[in-house]
């Protein structure tokens, strides 16, 4: 299910955002060059918030250890080997970001 997270105009090229669905955390970001893509909050190292990363238009920096990860796939570029972080379909319709979360997930992510 698409949620409704952003006003389009709200994120620059190169920019992240932090948005809240079913009361967790997720960041839109938008690729310098690329296209916005949508990605949990969470880190793979240790499932640390990523609230707090920096984003430099090409990577995204957990505050915590410093790792990197590819803002336009979530893998890791830096650090040990780890899974990508967790991203979800977005899509832009009337002005707006959408995110799709599933079903199975926020059932997950309510219980959890
Ligand atoms: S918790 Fe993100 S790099 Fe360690």
């Amino acid at each position: 299910m698409f949620h409704r997270v952003l006003e389009a105009a709200a994120l620059a090229e190169g920019a992240c955002e932090v948005v809240t669905i079913e009361r967790k955390r997720w960041l839109v970001v938008w690729p310098t060059g690329g296209e916005p893509k949508a990605f949990r909050a969470l880190c793979p190292h240790d499932e640390s918030s990523l609230v707090e990363a920096t984003f430099d238009g090409r990577e995204m920096t957990c505050p915590h250890h410093r790792w990197r990860f590819d803002g336009t796939t979530g893998a890791c570029v830096s650090g040990q080997k780890c899974a990508p972080v967790k991203q979800y379909d977005l899509k832009i319709e009337d002005g707006a970001i959408f995110v799709d979360v599933p079903e199975k997930v926020k059932k997950r992510l309510r219980e959890g």
